[in-house]
């Protein structure tokens, strides 16, 4: 890796334990104004706790203050709604654009086990081989399809050809037996939250993975669903970078939902 390469990854990964809690607000790019980011006000109290905003071109330029510390991880790929077949994906933003932005990574989408595997893992290629050229790293999202069962043996399929396609991070779901994913695949993972859960189950989870060898999380829904996302992003970052329990993490999103409530903080309010 050379310089911006490692650079860029240091931005991403907290060079101190090498891990990174990612905040992902991309999901507009198919699925249009989700609760949670209608509007997208409610997510600006929340990036100065994330190593990393996961999000796509649009949101980034029309509501997110240049001026932010936190990186940024671009999200490059889509083509279809909600409404449509979702693995029709290509990429859409290029890398100029990435490099304009001053992201400190991409991000695409692949398909394994669903109607266009084969293009998104070559897509996958494409990206990887223009992205090395300037020193940018690909995230690769190992999206499940429909018939699939999210178990680690599919799981584990999925993150280790992105690795071996030169993916230099790959983020994908928490499964039982996430060791042996993490055990196959040479680069780092992240964990998606998925669907939104009871908050002790998201922060479980998070703990999971993290003990099963997790760099970190790429999570949305679970925080910015949840009826404290500042609370539950700072639950996730103690897990993550503390080495918390879900426990621990569950009290301090507690505290805060009860600050917001009893209006200690008022920058908590508005989230
Ligand atoms: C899919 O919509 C995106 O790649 C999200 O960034 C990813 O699924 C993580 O978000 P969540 O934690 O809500 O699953």
């Amino acid at each position: 890796m050379d310089f911006g390469m490692k650079n860029r990854m240091s931005k991403i990964f907290n060079p101190k334990d090498g891990k990174t809690v990612m905040l992902a607000v991309d999901h507009g790019y198919f699925q249009g104004p989700t609760t949670g980011l209608r509007d997208m006000k409610n997510i600006i109290p929340l990036i100065p706790q994330a190593d990393c905003l996961f999000v796509t071109r649009g949101i980034l330029r029309n509501c997110i203050d240049p001026k932010i510390e936190t990186s940024v991880c671009l999200r490059v790929s889509g083509g279809p709604s909600i409404l449509g077949e979702l693995s029709n994906e290509d990429i859409t933003t290029s890398m100029e654009e990435a490099l304009r932005l001053n992201a400190s990574g991409v991000g695409m989408s692949m398909y394994v086990g669903a109607k266009n595997e084969d293009r998104t893992i070559t897509n996958l290629g494409r990206l990887i081989n223009e992205a090395e050229r300037f020193g940018m790293p690909v995230l690769a999202i190992t999206a499940v399809g429909k018939e699939m069962v999210r178990d680690a043996r599919y799981i584990g399929l999925a993150c280790r050809i992105a690795a071996e396609f030169g993916a230099h991070i790959v983020k994908t779901y928490y499964c039982d037996g996430f060791e042996d994913v993490v055990a196959g695949c040479p680069v780092p993972i992240v964990i998606a939250g998925g669907k939104k859960l009871p908050e002790m189950d998201a922060l479980k989870m998070t703990e999971n993975a993290i003990r099963a060898g997790a760099s970190g999380v790429d999570m949305g829904r679970n925080i910015f669903q949840s009826d404290s996302p500042i609370g539950m992003i700072k639950a996730v970052k103690a897990i993550v970078h503390k080495g918390a329990t879900a426990e621990e993490g569950y009290e301090i999103y507690q505290k805060n939902k009860k600050s917001a409530i009893s209006g200690i903080d008022p920058n908590m309010e508005k989230v």
